[in-house]
Parts: C-alpha cells; sequence; structure tokens
C-alpha cells in the first residue's frame, strides 16, 4: 500500500473510533473488558507513581486518565484521530495526569528511553506494520520497561467472509494475530514476555452490552419510519452472532501480554 493510502486507511479508522456512533455502541472505553481491565494490565505491569507511561492509540484518552488517576502515573497518550485528542484534552484539563499528542504509533513523536512503560489496548491489530510499532515502543522505554498489550486473537483461516476485509478490519480481527503471534512480535522486537493473560470472556460481555444496545437503537429506527434492511446497522445482530460463535471454540480471543525490554547485550 501506498504511503498516501496508507494514511488515507488509518484516517478513515480513526474517524470511526471517534465517531458519536462508535461511542454510543462501545461505550466510553473501545475495548472488551473496559477500565476494569486496563487496571488489570497496569497492575501486571506492576505500574507504580510517578511512572512516565506511554499509552499508543490511546483514542479519547478514558484508558489513559484511568491509568493515571489509579496508578499515579504520568501518562501521554499518542492517537492518530485529531478529533479524539481534542476530547482527550478537554476532559484531562479536568482529571490532572495524563497528557496527548497527535500521532501514529507506527513513528511516534516521544524521546527515546525516557518512559517505564508503555501500554497498548486493542489496537496492534489494527498497525499496518506491527513489527515497527514495536520497535518505536522499545526505543521510548529504558532497559526493563513494561509494554503492556491487550488485543483480539483470531485463528488464521476462522474468520467468516463477511467479517473479513474492511469491515473484520474496523473490528480489530481481519489483521490480529494469534496469542502466540503477538508473543513472537514482542519477542523479535526486543521484549521477553512474562505475563499472557486469557480475558477472552470479555469479548461475550461487550457482545452482550453491545447486542442490547443495537437492538433499542434499531427499534427507535423502526418507529420513527427508517425503512427494514435501509439502515447500515441492520445486518449488524447477524454478525454479532458470528462473532459470538467463534469465542468457544476459541477461533476469536481477547489476550492481555506483558514484555519486558531486554537489557542491551
Ligand atoms: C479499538 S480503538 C482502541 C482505543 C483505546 N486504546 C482503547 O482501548 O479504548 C483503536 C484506536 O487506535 C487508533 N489507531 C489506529 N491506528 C493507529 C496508529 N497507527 N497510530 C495511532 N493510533 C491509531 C484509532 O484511531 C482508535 O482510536
Amino acid at each position: 500500500m501506498s504511503l498516501q493510502n496508507e494514511a488515507i486507511a488509518k484516517a478513515c479508522c480513526a474517524n470511526l473510533y471517534q465517531s458519536d456512533m462508535a461511542k454510543l455502541i462501545m461505550g466510553d472505553s473501545l475495548h472488551p473488558g473496559g477500565l476494569g481491565l486496563t487496571n488489570k494490565l497496569g497492575r501486571l505491569m506492576g505500574l507504580e507513581r510517578g511512572d512516565p507511561v506511554a499509552d499508543l492509540a490511546s483514542a479519547h484518552g478514558v484508558s489513559a486518565q484511568a491509568l493515571g488517576r489509579v496508578f499515579r502515573c504520568s501518562i501521554v497518550g499518542v492517537e492518530f484521530g485529531a478529533e479524539a485528542v481534542r476530547q482527550a484534552h478537554e476532559t484531562s484539563a479536568v482529571s490532572g495526569n495524563a497528557h496527548f499528542v497527535r500521532g501514529d504509533a507506527e513513528s511516534l513523536p516521544l524521546r527515546s528511553g525516557v518512559f517505564d512503560a508503555a501500554v497498548c489496548e486493542c489496537s496492534m491489530s489494527l498497525f499496518m506494520n506491527k513489527a515497527r510499532a514495536v520497535s518505536e515502543t522499545a526505543r521510548l522505554l529504558r532497559p526493563g520497561g513494561k509494554f503492556g498489550l491487550s488485543d483480539v486473537t483470531v485463528q488464521p483461516g476462522s474468520l467468516p467472509d463477511d467479517l473479513t476485509g474492511d469491515r473484520g478490519q474496523v473490528l480489530c480481527m481481519t489483521d490480529a494475530l494469534t496469542a502466540d503471534g503477538y508473543v513472537e512480535l514482542l519477542e523479535q522486537g526486543g521484549f521477553t514476555v512474562t505475563e499472557r493473560l486469557d480475558a477472552s470472556d470479555e469479548i461475550i460481555k461487550i457482545l452482550d452490552e453491545v447486542e442490547s444496545k443495537l437492538a433499542g437503537f434499531l427499534a427507535i429506527q423502526r418507529a420513527v419510519g427508517q425503512p427494514a434492511g435501509d439502515a447500515p446497522l441492520d445486518r449488524a445482530p447477524e454478525l454479532i452472532a458470528k462473532v459470538r460463535d467463534m469465542v468457544g471454540p476459541g477461533d476469536l480471543g481477547y489476550w492481555l501480554f506483558v514484555g519486558e525490554k531486554n537489557s542491551p547485550a
């Protein structure tokens, strides 16, 4: 893909996640497990008061602000979507020790070797050049620094046709790796993986929530006269059922990983 097309694809993805519709359907936290799982990741990483921490693909800043509040660390969020960064600035002015910049996780606008930790939730699966994002993360961290990653896992060849391509991409599925694939990615990028935790149950919970919000939304659309089959969301219940069917057999999951940056040889 040309650099120009890559930038367009990243902007489309950012526009979708910073839209009111995404918030309406997903709520404030744009990953399975919500802030409960964010804090669990922070505990697994051993975040401490005052630690400088980077949040890669921080969206509108909800996780970064929570980590700042709970662990008293000093967080910088980097996010591709300008509107999401604007919203993050607005809310962080109230909540304190989180700051936000617009940027690309594959080319981070942050200084080398000064961070104790970095988190990346439900976004590595979206990055076009994952190895580059991991090497950029390694660049930011001091030796021994922690990288907390949580993401969607997909078994190769298990996605139904209508969950591949662009639709699967925005749902973090098309380019997701297996759990072993993320471990390999981290290890090839200079980390030793110290924790890996299966949180796939959280996908079922988020599907339950999304399904009930959608049902209400579709009912309102019908009540105001939207003809059946015309709305882009009409196929959503069928797609949700397909996603749900993948979780039981382990074709789709959500995992947490902690990597520790290796010291130079
Ligand atoms: C599924 S959301 C997750 C947001 C947040 N980490 C969370 O868990 O709530 C994915 C986010 O990744 C951002 N994103 C995708 N590619 C990016 C990139 N190359 N650099 C920075 N942000 C990116 C999107 O704009 C979106 O806000």
